[in-house]
């Protein structure tokens, strides 16, 4: 079972099934990301109510509406966590004049980063990197309310891409997503107070799946042991 980005077209989607036999596979079924990640976070994507998921993992974040098994309406824009890390050593260099590498920014993206700045819980941290007007290795403390004004831009677009869905999405379904509210999954949904961002911002409450980074690998694994009950949403197979 392969897992395909929801704006797949039927040429790839042929192209990975293929490339699935030709490794070895005595078949091989394709089935969207976003509906993995809601199987994954536990989401009953069967049912004929709206289920709405946000998935942001690293290079692309995909928000998905799914009832009876299919997606609905779906927004996928580029924009995840490795985005969020550019904007903290763009903010670094032109703040600090100080140059990072990528696994600095994101080791200070999961160790001090938050999404909403906490009043009276600043926490700061010590960062080394390379002076960008004398070339010598340099310390600098960092604030995580700087990190969050740094990376608001970013949260911003991804943001755009949930209400875009939910704007898209058909009322009754919509008073479902109110009611029961909608998941984030993938790495970046550890963003510290993300979900209470999207909360704000949207007025619809956003709530962080158990263990986020699995939800795609865990739904792939129920789908393929329960391919009866997972028919509708399986889009290819071969
Ligand atoms: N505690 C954390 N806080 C913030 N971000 C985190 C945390 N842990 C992991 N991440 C981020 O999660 C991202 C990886 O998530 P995930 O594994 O879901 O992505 P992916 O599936 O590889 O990417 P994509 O879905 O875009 O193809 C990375 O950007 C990583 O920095
Ligand atoms: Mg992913």
């Amino acid at each position: 079972m392969v897992s395909v980005p929801a704006g797949i077209t039927s040429t790839e989607r042929r192209a990975v099934t293929e490339a699935a036999v030709h490794a070895g596979a005595k078949g091989a079924y394709v089935v969207k990301e976003p509906i993995l990640a809601a199987i994954g976070a536990g989401l009953p994507i069967n049912s004929a109510s709206g289920n709405m998921i946000v998935n942001i993992g690293g290079g692309t974040s995909e928000v998905a509406v799914i009832a009876l098994g299919g997606i609905v309406s779906w927004a996928s824009v580029r924009v995840a966590g490795n985005k969020i890390d550019h904007a903290i050593t763009d903010y670094i260099k032109k703040k600090h004049n100080l140059a990072i590498g990528e696994r600095t920014a994101e080791y200070i993206k999961v160790t001090i980063g938050s999404a909403v700045s906490e009043k009276g819980k600043e926490d700061s941290m010590e960062i080394r990197g390379r002076d960008l007007l004398n070339g010598l290795p340099r310390t600098i403390v960092i604030k995580s309310s700087e990190i969050t004004d740094a990376i608001a831009e970013t949260l911003r677009e991804i943001i755009q891409a949930v209400k875009a869905v939910l704007r898209e999405t058909p009322p009754e379904l919509a008073a479902d997503i109110i009611e029961r509210g909608m998941t984030i999954s993938g790495g970046t949904a550890l963003l510290r107070n993300l979900d209470q961002l999207i909360t704000s911002s949207t007025g619809v409450q956003a709530i962080v799946a158990e263990e986020p980074l699995l939800c795609v690998a865990k739904g792939t694994g129920v789908a393929l042991e329960n391919l009866d009950v997972y028919k509708k949403s399986i889009i290819t197979r071969k």
